[in-house]
């Protein structure tokens, strides 16, 4: 997992060293014989200290699928049909008339707010802007969020909706009413929708309109208010149309970025990204925030003339192949070869990793002075232990193939038996974004702009800034997880039980 943080003056971030995989291998399999790990961490800034965590070999995962259920059925704490919340010990709930209501929260007192970074600290009180609500990522990051700093001021929501009734409902039923928040129901019993509601506040608006859509109310009230933006939202389908993929991966940053410059108190604008931003770079592959026309079809010397990426132009040619096509079946095909087509010709292996990547560099030439961090995880799969093992929405990635497999409809595939598992959990990541928030969250400077001035943290350093107890609360050490472990007896329980909902 990468975490660039770009200063307000900053022209290019330090670059340590990390190894990438190349993810049209096969999902998340990687056929890169020099990749060590199946995810990573990065360290300091100046290229030292990379980790090797240990890799899952693939073929001894998957080969013996008897193994895996055996296993699964065997393992009584983290069996798919008994998966037991982690008793919650950050709040209390107690009877009143035999209906539970909220205690006083003490998980800020637990982790030591003032400690290390301040992680607790930093979030009381704090506005917060976050796209994709409705999403997987963004959930897990609300949820650790309310639970650890139950004192956080407003977090608005931006969610698609027609109206702003509508919006409501879209978070009563895909937010409040998720398993995920089960600690948090627990927690507060009787004023748990209340408390939700109170904290949670919908707008209706889109990422890829201008404003994002916000009614002028609420966009008056957020620009006044918020303090930290997170932009999760994302159209993650590989093979999306171009047009689609264009307008909410590349111009979708762009037009939040430009309400963000409107926020008064911002402190931070943290754009979730991906670890294939990379592209095709091959090995050892150095840190970098991308500029505006990056290539990397030109860094890799696949294109004889260096070719030079041009956002807007791609963004153009687009809207001219939807003005002139007829909008059938046929030509929706159309957009997404071209979308692939355009992706590969400039060295990226998807429409999604491509327009990703063009999305940084939308946010990186027009963020002016505001603080940005970008993270940049691998593949994100279920929550390793918080507030549970195994939660996690939708089927994609490396599930697909995991579910086949395990239903017997898929009875081998061919994999590199050194290929590793590029995968890291929901939780980590979330917890990684709030270090990196905690630590980057200060407010915009008027310092001239520096050339070269930048802060190299990155998710290993950003570990060694956290008190003991933030570690416990907020770890994010990739490298101490039994990854075997973790696919047989949390993941794939959890892909059942969350995914299939006990289906077969
Ligand atoms: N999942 C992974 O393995 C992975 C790995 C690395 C990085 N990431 C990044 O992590 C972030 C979150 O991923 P995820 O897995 O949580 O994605 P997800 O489950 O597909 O959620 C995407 C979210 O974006 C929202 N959205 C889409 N278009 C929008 C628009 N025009 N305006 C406002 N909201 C819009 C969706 O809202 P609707 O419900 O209304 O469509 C949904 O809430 C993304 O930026 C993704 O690129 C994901």
């Amino acid at each position: 997992m990468e975490a660039l943080f770009l200063t307000s003056s900053s022209s290019s971030i330090a670059s340590p060293t990390k190894l990438l995989h190349n993810r049209r291998d096969w999902c998340a399999l990687v056929r890169d014989k020099r990749r060590l790990s199946p995810t990573w961490c990065r360290v300091g800034g100046d290229g030292r200290n990379i980790k090797p965590e240990r890799s899952i070999m693939v073929s001894s995962l998957l080969k013996d699928r008897g193994q895996v259920l055996i296993r699964e059925q065997s393992s009584p704490a983290m069996d798919a049909e008994t998966l037991v919340l982690s008793p919650n010990d950050n709040g209390r709930a107690i009877e009143i008339n035999g209906v539970k209501t909220l205690l006083p929260f003490s998980g800020a007192a637990k982790v030591g707010s003032k400690e290390g970074l301040g992680i607790v600290s930093f979030l009381q009180g704090k506005k917060f802007l976050i796209t994709g609500s409705t999403g997987f990522l963004a959930k897990v990051l609300i949820e650790k969020v309310l639970r650890m700093a139950p004192d956080v001021g407003k977090i608005y929501l931006l969610i698609k909706a027609k109206n702003k009734e509508a919006a409501v409902e879209r978070l009563k039923n895909e937010v409040l009413n998720a398993e995920l928040f089960n600690t948090l129901r627990e927690t507060h019993g009787a004023s748990y929708q209340s408390f939700m509601l109170d904290k949670l506040v919908p707008v209706t608006g889109n990422i890829c309109d201008s404003n994002i859509g916000l009614q002028a109310d609420s966009a008056e009230e957020i620009a006044k208010e918020v303090d930290v933006i997170i932009n999760s939202a994302a159209n993650t389908t590989f093979n999306e149309r171009y047009d689609v993929a264009l307008d909410i991966n590349t111009r979708g940053p762009g037009n939040l970025m430009g309400f963000a410059k409107k926020c008064k108190k911002l402190k931070l604008f943290l754009q979730v990204s991906t670890a294939y931003v990379n592209g095709q770079r091959q090995g050892r592959i150095m840190e970098k925030p991308f500029s505006m026309g990056d290539c990397i079809a030109t860094e890799n010397f696949l294109e004889g003339n260096r070719k030079a990426l041009d956002v807007d132009r791609e963004m153009n040619l687009a809207i001219d192949a939807v003005r002139k096509g007829n909008q059938d079946q046929e030509e929706a095909q159309k957009m997404k070869d071209l979308g692939l087509e355009r992706a590969r010709s400039y060295g990226w292996q998807d429409t999604y990793v491509f327009t990703k990547a063009m999305g940084e560099m939308m946010i990186n030439s027009t963020r002016g002075d505001v603080p940005v961090v970008i993270i940049r995880p691998s593949v994100i799969e279920s929550t390793y232990k918080d507030p549970f093992p195994g939660w996690m929405e939708g089927n994609r990635m490396m599930d697909p193939i995991v579910l086949c497999y395990g239903k017997g409809q898929l009875t081998g595939f061919l994999v590199d038996p050194k290929g590793v598992l590029d995968v890291v959990p929901a939780d980590m990541v979330v917890n990684a974004t709030l270090a990196a928030i905690a630590k980057h969250g200060v407010a915009k400077t008027d310092q001239e702009p520096e050339i070269n001035v930048f802060d190299n943290s990155n998710t290993q350093r950003l570990m060694e800034y956290m008190s003991e107890a933030e570690k416990n609360e907020f770890g994010f050490d990739v490298g101490n997880i039994n990854w075997k472990d973790y696919i047989t007896n949390v993941h794939i329980p959890g892909l059942r039980k969350h995914v299939l909902k006990g289906r077969a």
